[in-house]
């Protein structure tokens, strides 16, 4: 049920919006995927390759290759490294599942780290502490649209002669240090999904690499290991970038600076009006880090975290769980053996995060609705007087 003050209001704030919101963008994409259509040309092709250059220039690397989904991307750019059968990838186990599927999906063996308890992101330290001798690599993710601390990890892969590999799914556009995401390891991964802060219209993704050697051997991978047509060089995949999803994409990077701007702008203002409320931990603190994150998710911390998604949803406010499951106490990684208590801060967080609304098209008045819902939590925390469904 919806509390008094959001019937009267009428508001409601949904998670997120997509495309079909945007008129004017919908037209523009609707003409590009025409433009593929009319052509006939699905797989590769202009299209992807103009993507390509464009990615690359934009994430200022010296190639992109695309991709089918940031799954392959991930797995691509693993066995590109030849990371496979007997190696261990160091993954932090607070990600979407994602990117421990793709070591798995290599024939490499996750090595499921916790994170920082502030950050909620791994660090040099962590990685450290993990290292075995069968680690081959590890994977920074630069979860929600804030950034991993790159500088000591890339150090200390140098030292430990293993490779570094950055999940940038959740943080297109994002600088650290002045440098993008996908650029500071050996390969960048990207996913495309909808939702994204570069999104396509179904699964897509890329790589981003200045080694010509990487760059190709991606390009082999991701079509049946041709080069030319029918000559099958290596054990590839379909893991083609269709020409349609390039298409949009291509559309929508132009638009990537300004809607990051309005991301950031929204998870400034967000902070400040929730800053007095004590029920809420918020993101990661730090001048720095704030100005690298492109707020994929505004993700906060409460201790009652069921009782402020109710509260929430009463006030017509959309809400979501990132993730509720730490990729180690899952089912499908159930066989790695890592029980219940092995990770606390990722175990912790697990039950206690809450992703708040938080996209470009977010109105002023959702942004008023958003932060007085969580600030009235936030300043009387209470027990649920509404249900989720509400
Ligand atoms: C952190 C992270 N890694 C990897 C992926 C996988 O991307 P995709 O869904 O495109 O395969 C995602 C996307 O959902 C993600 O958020």
């Amino acid at each position: 049920m919806l509390s008094a003050e959001a019937q009267s209001t009428g508001v409601r704030v949904p998670f997120a919006r997509l495309d079909f919101d945007d008129p004017e963008l919908l037209e523009e994409l609707m003409g590009a995927v025409r433009q593929v259509a009319e052509r006939g040309a699905f797989t590769l092709g202009d299209q992807v390759e103009e993507l390509e250059r464009e990615l690359a220039a934009y994430c200022e690397t010296d190639f992109a290759v695309g991709v089918a989904s940031g799954t392959s991307a991930l797995e691509l750019a693993l066995r590109a490294l030849e990371v496979g059968p007997g190696d261990q990838v160091i993954v932090p186990t607070n990600s979407f599942i994602a990117t421990a599927e793709a070591v798995s999906a290599a024939g490499a063996t996750p090595l499921l780290v916790d994170v920082d308890p502030d950050t909620h992101l791994i660090d040099a330290e962590i990685v450290a502490a993990a290292l075995t001798p069968r680690v081959r690599c590890v994977i920074p993710v630069h979860l929600f649209g804030a950034t991993v601390e790159m500088g000591p990890i890339v150090e200390l892969a140098r030292e430990a002669g293993i490779h570094v590999v950055e999940d940038a799914c959740q943080a297109h556009g994002a600088r650290h240090h002045g440098a993008r995401v996908g650029s500071l390891g050996q390969i960048g991964c990207f996913s495309f999904y909808p939702t994204k802060n570069l999104g396509a219209w179904g699964d897509a993704g890329a790589v981003v690499t200045s080694s010509p050697r990487l760059a190709e051997r991606v390009r082999l991978l991701r079509a049946h290991g041709e080069r030319p047509r029918y000559r099958h060089r290596v054990v590839g995949a379909t893991a083609r970038l269709d020409a349609l999803q390039a298409a949009v994409l291509r559309r929508k990077l132009r638009r990537l600076d300004t809607w990051n701007r309005r991301r950031r702008e929204l998870g400034a203002a967000l902070r400040r009006r929730l800053c007095d409320g004590e029920a809420i931990d918020l993101p990661a603190t730090g001048p720095e880090r704030i100005a690298d994150h492109v707020y994929h998710l505004f993700v906060v911390r409460c201790a009652q975290r069921d009782a402020l998604r109710a509260h929430l949803a009463g006030r017509g406010v959309a809400s979501a769980i990132h993730y509720p499951t730490p990729i180690h106490l899952t089912e499908a990684y159930a066989h790695l053996g890592l029980p219940a208590g092995s990770l606390p801060v990722s175990e912790m967080l697990a039950e206690q995060i809450c992703s708040l609304p938080l996209f470009p098209g977010m109105t002023d008045e959702e942004l008023r609705q958003v932060a007085q819902a969580a600030l009235a939590f936030a300043k009387a925390p209470a027990p649920a007087d509404v249900d989720l469904a509400g």
